[in-house]
């Protein structure tokens, strides 16, 4: 009989106990709910927080997705159809329907519209160096080009897209120019000129310059020569973006915030292409050089069906610590934009090693947030 009462006792207080802790632990997600919301609410006043569309979430066809999208971020960049191989795939014939599509997602949902990219060496369609005998154009001939292509671009969304990485990885890791189609054409003016051009299109859109490994001390001092000679000839660069390709262990934040300070004495300073791998890099070190690919080995694979707690935790504890950084200046810093909407779709299941299975972004596989989201949403907060 003791023993019963003292069961039905202590039946009771756990059944409160559970009751409160249910009730609290409620209470914590309303207030984490109400209070801090989602990643876009948490940095409205720090900086713009993006991330990409690609085709199909841009198409409709990946409606969970773009929900991902438009709830949580404030500013959209196009992965892939606005590079000049898929927007002038002919020359003179332009293709605006999905970027046309890409704007009007933007405009109904009230985001900051950025266009990637204009000049760039790669995804550049062949025809834009040679002339109908396959000979390399003359200076004159590529410099028409280049403004045909950006004057009916930038032109077409005049004031309706905000920004634009007018030229995109133009300096070499140690500093020197990239021996592109541009350079081996133009020399570096092509960088100036694209500039011009895109200033004459749309006076009011804010122009800049984008480039991975941008922490290396020899692309900093590279990018900040440029960057500097061009101001001297009296072109406007507005900011430079630092494409946030990172691992694990690469780059030193040290140097990142080197580069970070470095470029925001010049202009603003945009974070673009942020994403994590999880996986191990066949160079060591990772750049974005997208010419470089590798065979496919298991051991370069090695989370297949799902990320190891351990694993979870080092990545959120690197996702925080790039965050707290891009805190602390975010007096410097325009815009913070993911590369990809969730895990499944970023290029980096198949760069630099085609059909693994990497973790890199914000949302998983079937759009939940991580639980770095929260971690992020409540730094915000905090400072
Ligand atoms: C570079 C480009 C991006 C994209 C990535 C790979 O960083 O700037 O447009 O192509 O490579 O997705």
């Amino acid at each position: 009989m003791k023993n019963n009462r003292a069961l039905t006792f202590l039946f009771f207080i756990s059944v409160s106990l559970t009751f409160v802790n249910c009730r609290s632990q409620e209470k914590d997600s309303l207030s984490y709910q109400t209070e801090v919301k989602t990643l876009k609410g948490a940095f409205e006043d720090k900086f713009y927080i993006g991330t990409t569309l690609n085709a199909w979430q841009i198409m409709g066809r990946q409606p969970e997705e773009l929900k991902v999208a438009t709830e949580n971020f404030n500013s959209i960049v196009a992965e892939n159809i606005m590079k000049s191989a898929r927007i002038q795939p002919k020359e003179g014939e332009f293709n605006f329907e999905l970027a046309d599509e890409f704007v009007k997602i933007g405009e109904e949902n009230n985001m900051h519209i950025h266009g990637h990219t204009l000049i760039w060496h790669s995804q550049a369609p062949d025809w834009f160096f040679v002339d109908k005998d396959g000979n390399t154009v003359s200076k004159e001939v590529l410099t028409q080009r280049m403004k045909d292509h950006i004057h009916t671009v930038v032109g077409r969304y005049k004031g309706r897209i905000h920004s634009w990485d007018v030229v995109n990885e133009a300096i070499e890791d140690d500093g020197n120019y990239r021996n592109s189609k541009f350079y081996q054409i133009l020399g570096e003016d092509f960088i100036k000129l694209a500039f011009e051009f895109a200033h004459e299109a749309d006076p009011e859109a804010q122009l800049y310059y984008n480039d991975y490994s941008m922490a290396m001390p020899g692309k900093r001092a590279g990018v900040v020569r440029m960057v500097e000679k061009l101001e001297k000839e009296g072109i406007t660069v507005n900011g430079i973006g630092m494409q946030g390709h990172i691992g694990l262990n690469h780059p030193d934040i040290r140097e990142f915030e080197k580069s970070l300070e470095a470029y925001g004495n010049l202009g603003k300073v945009m974070i673009t292409e942020l994403d994590l791998s999880v996986l191990p890099s066949p160079w060591g070190d990772a750049g974005a050089e997208i010419s470089d690919n590798y065979e496919y080995e298991d051991k370069m694979n090695p989370f297949p069906n799902g990320l190891p707690a351990d694993v979870e935790q080092q990545f959120t504890k690197r996702y925080v610590e790039f965050f707290e950084l891009f805190l602390k200046h975010q007096d410097k810093i325009e815009r913070v934009a993911l590369w990809g909407v969730n895990d499944g779709n970023s290029w980096k299941n198949n760069w630099p090693v085609r059909g693994r299975t990497d973790y890199p972004l914000l949302f998983d596989r079937e759009n939940n947030p991580k639980p770095v989201v929260k971690e992020l949403i409540e730094l915000a907060a905090a400072k």
